[in-house]
Parts: C-alpha cells; sequence; structure tokens
C-alpha cells in the first residue's frame, strides 16, 4: 500500500501576545491509500490544527508532511491551492452550505474552480447528489432540509472532484445519534467502495469505531496509534 500521508516529528507552534504556543510537539505519522483513520483526542490537543495542515489549509513549523510523495513544505502556494481543489476534499461539523444556493450549485461549487463546463458541472453534482440519497432534491435550497441532509450534501460536494483523500473535523458533531449513525454508513461506504482514505475527527467513541485505525492526541503528541477495537484509553 503506498502512503497517502506520510508526517515526519511535524511540529506546529502558534505566535500569540502571550507567546509562543507549541501545539503540535513532534508528530510521525503515516496512513496508507484506502486507510479509514479516525483522530481523537482532549479538546485543545491539536487534532483541528493536524487537520488544517493535513488539508495544506496550514504550514508546519518544523518537521515534513509528504502527500502524495509530495514534500508540501517545498510547494508554492500556487501549487497547495491545486492540490486543495483536486486532491482532497473537506467535510465540516457546520455543513458550510450557500443558503441561497440549490443544492445542485452547491454540490457543483469546487468544480467552478477546476474549470469544469456548466453541464459537465450539473451532471456530476447531480450524480452525487443521488448517490448520498438525495437525487430528488437537486433543485431544493439548503435551509429546506434536515440536519443530516446538509451533511449529506456537503458529503456529496467533497466528493464531487473524485479527491483521493476526504478529511472530516467533526461531521456528526451537529447531529443527533441516529443521523450521525447514517452519516458514518455513508462514510464507511464511500471508503469500501471507492477506496478514498478517509481522516475523521471524533470526540465520540461510537463514531470512532466505523474507522480501522485510532490516532490518539494529547498535549500535541499521539498518545495511542493503532486498531480502534484495541484502544484501553490513555492514561495520565
Ligand atoms: N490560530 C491560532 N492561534 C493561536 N492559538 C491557536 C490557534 N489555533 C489553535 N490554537 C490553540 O492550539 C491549541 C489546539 O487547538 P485545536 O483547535 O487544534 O484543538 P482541537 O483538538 O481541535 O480542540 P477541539 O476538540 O476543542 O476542537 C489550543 O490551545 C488552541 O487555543
Ligand atoms: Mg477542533
Amino acid at each position: 500500500m503506498s502512503a497517502v500521508i506520510q508526517l515526519d516529528a511535524l511540529s506546529k507552534d502558534y505566535f500569540t501576545d502571550a507567546g509562543a504556543v507549541s501545539v503540535l510537539k513532534g508528530v510521525s505519522l503515516t496512513i496508507s491509500r484506502g486507510e479509514f483513520v479516525a483522530i481523537m483526542g482532549p479538546s485543545g490537543s491539536g487534532k483541528s490544527t493536524l487537520m488544517n495542515i493535513l488539508g495544506c489549509l496550514d504550514i508546519p513549523s518544523g518537521g515534513a508532511y509528504r502527500l502524495d510523495g509530495t514534500d508540501i513544505g517545498t510547494l508554492p502556494e500556487s501549487e497547495l491551492a491545486r492540490l486543495r481543489g483536486q486532491v482532497i476534499g473537506f467535510v465540516f461539523q457546520g455543513f458550510n452550505l450557500l443558503p441561497r444556493m440549490s443544492l445542485g450549485n452547491n454540490v457543483a461549487l469546487p468544480l467552478v474552480y477546476q474549470h469544469v463546463g456548466k453541464s459537465e458541472r450539473l451532471t456530476r453534482a447531480a450524480d452525487m447528489l443521488s448517490r448520498v440519497g438525495l437525487g430528488h432534491l437537486v433543485d431544493s435550497l439548503p435551509t429546506r432540509i434536515s440536519g443530516g441532509q446538509q451533511q449529506r450534501v456537503a458529503i456529496a460536494r467533497a466528493l464531487v472532484t473524485r479527491p483521493s483523500l476526504i478529511l472530516a473535523d467533526e461531521p456528526t458533531g451537529n447531529l443527533d445519534s441516529h443521523t450521525g449513525r447514517e452519516i458514518m454508513e455513508l462514510f464507511q461506504r464511500i471508503n469500501r467502495e471507492q477506496g478514498i482514505t478517509l481522516v475523521l475527527v471524533t470526540h465520540d467513541m461510537s463514531v470512532a469505531r466505523y474507522a480501522q485505525r485510532l490516532v490518539y492526541l494529547k498535549d500535541g503528541v499521539l498518545a495511542y496509534d493503532g486498531p480502534v477495537a484495541e484502544f484501553q484509553g490513555v492514561t495520565a
């Protein structure tokens, strides 16, 4: 299996008025193509910081990050933007759909930035909405559908560019537990059927169990990295 993500002694410091804060302190991690990895850890442990770096939305302070074999530290911003658009799909807790735009146009939006023609955009968006069970709502507005449906739309939007990696930061955080399970079954299907690598942050162990592997961050270091089923918790 080839590595999609390779982190070598990755660190991240933030500089604030109060001084430097070290948030990630030497994280080494390899994620292979087709893996489904859950990231857990207490609030403030650095999960979102790590996801932002994995998504090329932020750069490391030290160490190295290779995405698909490319050292992202050597790339100019234009190349990072291309990777964000073509290799990575993002799903967030808050769905981030544009309220005045139809679901079809919301899903098609990432393709605008890739200069895909209008008719192909709409065909691909409709196809993605069908795959997440919402083909009949292509002309509806995001404000008229449930939270679970909105998250399905956000997942369709993340998939429409045919990324090799999906990054999801607490994608079930705003959903009730039943709807959360439906969304996790959808993620599991995407991972198994399309072989898309999935990295997902959650506070909920029952959500993490849909993954194969668990990475537990504590104070900016890896406190556990192994099968979800063998996770016994982390001692202080
Ligand atoms: N832009 C920033 N500037 C300064 N400090 C930051 C910045 N972003 C995050 N931090 C700090 O870094 C630490 C880790 O934040 P991060 O958002 O990665 O945590 P998290 O594990 O995602 O937490 P949560 O579970 O609450 O989402 C926190 O102490 C936070 O205050
Ligand atoms: Mg977070």
